[in-house]
């Protein structure tokens, strides 16, 4: 262990004392990218200070080498009903199993991406936090939990870890902390961001079903020009959206507010009504938003729903309503503007998977964006953003975008691989992207599309792309499931099922697997689709059709962008 750091560090890098401590391992669980990406930060600022920094994907990391590690930094998201990314799930189930080793040597600090709108929040991440200290670890600093607007608090997690390890005897001084933060402020203001995105020029905005349909799906066309903003298929845009404008009008009625009084939001003064419509979330309930409220108001009745034994209760109310539902059936009516907007969130932007290739649309982003409408609570329901851009953004108008990579979603590097495309409803989007891609680069892969929604008169998103991409061999086979054209329902899993052959020989001769779309009902019975085709062609029992996929996953020959 005397070995001097200095040897085995990258060239041009300070060689200063060499305790043993001055490795660090960074781990990532990402789903969309920002885990790997507030890992990648980690590691860079780490690197600057000294210290000699291992970063990989949970994925890639060879759990058995844990013992071995004194320093160790986890970065993770939650997904759904509070499980792991799909990159964080084979590290997860060691973790927790009889097989994990005794951690007495390591130190840890976790941070935790989430949505507070979610019950179980953060839950990935306060699992490996109990669970490293189950084992032996001990806190370098304490886990931090952030909400979807996570920038600030990641920082001030980066800080508390840099200084912690700094601390720990390494040497690092304050000198080369200095020179840490102007490095990383330099590399952030050279691009446009989720923290300062681009105004981009929308080109085009259209409705891709047809006339009777029961869905309205946009194809936005939104110029990069002068951004330099670059992207691959497989990644998505971030939109700030703006809420409603009549949701607005009828909150500041109920509450007896005025519209043009001046409120304090994060960047800054503007008018109530601004500030309602573009910097604050208004249309969801979280437990940490109505303890605030409790805070605010005293209200009783409100402060006896957050009590303890009402966790159920507190869950069916949420569910469903929004900031106007809360005023009135709590009658906050009489709480001031500015302290109410203080305790609101940031309205958080949404992502959506690129629907174009850079290559096909030089300095052009697409998406395709399905409108939510529904009812609760007797009243009609808006998706914030889908409903903005359906209703509200024209060619002309602008918008705030960026670009948020997502290395989990990516063509293979190899252009003559199989690919395997599962993308029913708006899921399909990123499929137009691998295809536009794969023409433009003249790629010799077999590529096979498998695409369902209702009807297919109505809802046959870009009919006459695949069409045309199946008729110059770009596309080599598209199987359609249209779910509500027939008494029986048939969906994409049903078409995969029926090719069961096929399929699975695709799969043997290496096709790489992508699924997008909906995760808790469709990627779910597609999973088992493909578990069950990997049984039956391929004689196996479900415990190897389980690790036939698991393998593929850790080949990054199976890979999901779901929501
Ligand atoms: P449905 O609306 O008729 O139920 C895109 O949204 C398509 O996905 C629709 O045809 C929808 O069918 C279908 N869909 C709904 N649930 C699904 C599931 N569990 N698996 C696959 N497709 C599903």
């Amino acid at each position: 262990a005397a070995v001097p750091a200095g040897t085995a560090a990258p060239a041009g890098q300070a060689v200063t004392a060499a305790p043993v401590s001055k490795e660090v391992t960074v781990l990532f669980g990402s789903q969309t990218g920002n885990s790997q990406s507030l890992a990648k930060k980690t590691a860079k600022k780490l690197e600057d200070l000294g210290f000699q920094v291992t970063v990989s994907s949970m994925s890639d990391f060879k759990p058995n080498t844990l013992k071995k590690v004194q320093n160790l930094l986890i970065v993770v998201s939650t997904h759904g009903e509070g499980d792991p990314p799909d990159n964080a799930l084979a590290f997860y189930e060691f973790l927790h199993s009889k097989r994990a080793p005794k951690l007495e040597e390591l130190r840890f600090s976790v941070l935790a991406l989430g949505d507070t709108s979610y019950e179980f929040f953060c839950q990935t991440g306060k699992d490996f936090d109990k669970r490293l200290e189950e084992l032996g670890g001990k806190q370098l600093t304490a886990r931090v939990d952030c909400d979807v607007d996570f920038d600030e608090a990641a920082a001030e997690w980066m800080d508390k870890v840099a200084a912690a390890l700094s601390e720990a005897g390494s040497g690092a001084g304050s000198a080369s902390t200095a020179a840490v933060s102007s490095a990383v402020a330099q590399s952030e203001a050279s691009d446009y961001s989720r923290s300062n995105p681009f105004h981009a020029e929308v080109l085009e905005n259209l409705n891709l079903n047809g006339r009777g349909s029961a869905r309205e799906t946009r194809h936005l066309e939104i110029s990069l020009e002068g951004s330099n903003l670059q992207y691959e298929p497989g990644d998505s845009l971030g939109i700030y959206p703006q809420n409603h404008p009549r949701l607005v009008k009828e909150l500041i009625e109920a509450m007896g507010w005025n519209g043009d009084d001046t409120v304090r939001v994060k960047d800054g003064d503007t008018s109530l009504s601004d500030a309602l419509q573009r910097h604050v979330e208004i249309t969801v309930l979280t437990k940490p938003l109505l303890e605030q409220v409790v805070k605010l108001t005293g209200n009783r009745d409100l402060q006896q729903l957050l009590g303890a034994g009402n966790e159920q209760e507190l869950r069916a109310y949420i569910q469903g309503r929004d900031l106007l539902d809360l005023v009135q059936d709590y009658a906050l009516k009489g709480v001031p503007a500015s302290e109410f907007v203080g305790i609101l969130r940031k309205l958080p932007a949404r992502l959506y998977s690129i629907a174009s290739s850079p290559k096909a649309f030089p300095e052009e982003v697409h998406v395709t964006v399905r409108a939510v409408r529904y009812e609760s609570q007797g009243r009609q329901r808006y998706g914030v953003c889908s409903t903005y851009l359906a209703e509200r953004v024209e060619p002309g108008n602008s918008l705030p975008v960026f670009v948020q990579h997502n290395p989990n979603f990516k063509l293979p590097q190899n252009p003559d691989a199989p690919i395997i495309m599962i993308g029913p409803g708006t899921g399909v989007a990123p499929f137009r992207a691998f295809l536009g891609e794969r023409e433009e680069i003249g790629a010799s892969g077999k590529s096979w599309l498998f695409y369902g929604d209702q009807h297919f008169s109505t809802d046959f998103l870009y009919q006459v792309e695949w069409q045309r991409w199946l008729k110059d061999g770009v596309l080599s086979r598209m199987d359609v499931a249209f779910s509500r054209d027939t008494e029986q329902k048939v969906y994409v899993q049903h078409r995969m099922l029926e090719r069961s052959r096929e399929l699975y020989q695709w799969l043997e001769d290496g096709a790489y697997v992508y699924i997008c779309g909906d995760e808790k009902q469709m990627a779910h019975d597609v999973h088992a689709a493909l578990a069950t085709i990997i049984e039956q062609e391929g004689g196996k029992t479900p415990e190897q059709a389980a690790q036939y996929l698991n393998e593929l996953q850790q080949q990054s020959r199976y890979q999901r962008d779901v929501y």
